[in-house]
This record gives structure tokens, C-alpha cells and sequence, in this order.
């Protein structure tokens, strides 16, 4: 089963992706994640995304359109996070899935106000060593800038600062809306109310997932 996580910055994708690789055992491919794995080890990718990225730009549909046909999996059950964000990445995905004999199964659409987004992003901590996911209000970590379960210290994305957001927002409206459509008109696309807590969307999340009808 393949499935796309469509949405806003900040809406709350990642977060149920990870509950999802853990309590479903889907493999969570995160565009974003790949992306600042390789900024970090300072890859010949890492270091191209990196200027579209800090400037809260999307990185070139090739470059991305490259990365998933690298690390999607041949088999299992696949979360799609932040892929597709464009048309073209869209019409890309479906040629590879055709050419391997397979199809989308569900979008999931996290749907989210402005004002929930920013107040999500500016209070968003990530653990620097294992990727783990806080928020200072929301999902705060037991001692404070110190991650629960590794020990490493918590930062905040370069790409969370107020006029990255801004960018962010406006990109995801122009480019990446379009795409609701694009899914209404095949019939796979499901919205979440993404203003919800954790949990309650979780079971949400798992009621469409599991819903084979
Ligand atoms: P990416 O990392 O994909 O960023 P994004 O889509 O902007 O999504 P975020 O990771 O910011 O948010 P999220 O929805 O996962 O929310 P989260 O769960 O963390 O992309 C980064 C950049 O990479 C892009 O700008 C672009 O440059 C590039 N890129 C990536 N993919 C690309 C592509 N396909 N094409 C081109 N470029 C690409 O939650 C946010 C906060 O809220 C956290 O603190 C969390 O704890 C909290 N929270 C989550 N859920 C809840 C809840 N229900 N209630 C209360 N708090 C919550």
C-alpha cells in the first residue's frame, strides 16, 4: 500500500508518519529528512538543495524526482511524506508506480489554518542526533533541550524562522495546492481536520488506512 501525505508545513505529517512506521510497520520515506541528512554530510545533493531549502524554496522537481526513485521500496506498505509537491513530481510518481505494475492506494490530506501552522513551527524542536520530534507546548521533552530518548540536544530547523515560514506557506499554496485537484478528480484523496490532537488523529488516520471499501 502506498500512501501520499499532503499538507502544509507544519500540519503535523511527520509526526503521524513516525506513529505510523511504528505502530503499522509502513516505511516512512520523508522527502525533507533524506534531504537534511544530506545537507548534513554535505553531499553533492545536500549541497544544491541546501540554498532552495534555507530560503524555504522547493528543491528542483529532477533532483527529487531522482531521490525516490532511489529509496522507494520494492515492496511493503510506503508513506509518502512531503512527495509529491508538484504536478510534475506527481505525473513522475505515477509512471514509476505504473511501470512497476503498481498504484497510489490514498492521499491524505492534512488539512490546517494558517495561524495553527505558524503557532506548530515556532514552538517545533528536533532532536539534532535521532531525528525525534518536540514541541516546546504541545510535546515538550521531560528535561528541557535534551531529547527523551537519546540524550542529544534538541535545535530548532534553520527553515522554522518566521520569514522562512512566510516563504514556505506561499510556495506550498502555489505549487503544491494544485495537487488537491489533481487527486479529487482520481477519487483517492482524504482530509483531516490536522488542527486535532496527536492521538485523535491517529485513530483517524488508522480508520482511512485500514478502511478497504
Ligand atoms: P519538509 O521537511 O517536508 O517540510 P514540510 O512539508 O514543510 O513539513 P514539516 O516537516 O515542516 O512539517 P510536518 O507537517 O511534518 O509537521 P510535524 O509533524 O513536524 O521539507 C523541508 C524542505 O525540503 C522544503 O521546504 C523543500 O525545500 C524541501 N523539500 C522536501 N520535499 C520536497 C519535494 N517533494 N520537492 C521539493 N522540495 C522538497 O509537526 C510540526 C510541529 O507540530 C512539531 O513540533 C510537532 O511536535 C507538533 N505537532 C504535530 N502534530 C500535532 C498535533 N496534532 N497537535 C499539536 N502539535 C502537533
Amino acid at each position: 500500500m502506498i500512501v501520499v501525505f499532503l499538507g502544509p508545513p507544519g500540519a503535523g505529517k511527520g509526526t503521524q508518519a513516525k506513529l505510523l512506521s511504528q505502530r503499522m510497520g509502513f516505511y516512512h520515506l520523508s522527502t525533507g529528512d533524506i534531504l537534511r541528512e544530506a545537507v548534513k554530510k554535505q553531499t553533492p545533493l545536500g549541497i544544491k538543495a541546501k540554498e532552495y531549502m534555507d530560503r524555504g524554496e522547493l528543491v528542483p522537481d529532477s533532483l527529487i524526482i531522482a531521490l525516490i526513485e532511489e529509496y522507494l521500496p520494492e515492496k511493503g506498505g510506503v508513506i509518502l511524506d512531503g512527495f509529491p509537491r508538484t504536478i510534475a513530481q506527481a505525473e513522475a510518481l505515477e509512471s514509476m508506480l505504473n511501470a512497476k505494475g503498481k498504484k497510489l492506494s490514498k492521499v491524505i490530506l492534512f488539512d490546517s489554518p494558517d495561524e495553527a501552522i505558524i503557532d506548530r513551527l515556532s514552538g517545533r524542536r528536533v532532536c539534532s542526533s535521532c531525528g525525534a520530534l518536540y514541541h516546546v507546548k504541545y510535546n515538550p521533552p521531560k528535561k528541557d533541550e535534551i531529547c527523551d530518548f537519546c540524550g542529544g540536544s534538541l535545535v530548532q530547523r534553520e527553515d522554522d524562522k518566521e520569514a522562512v515560514v512566510e516563504k514556505r506557506l506561499e510556495v506550498y499554496r502555489k505549487q503544491t495546492e494544485p495537487l488537491i485537484d489533481f487527486y479529487r478528480k482520481k477519487n483517492i484523496i482524504y482530509r483531516l481536520d490536522a488542527t486535532k490532537g496527536v492521538e485523535e488523529l491517529f485513530s483517524e488516520l488508522e480508520g482511512i488506512i485500514k478502511d478497504d471499501g
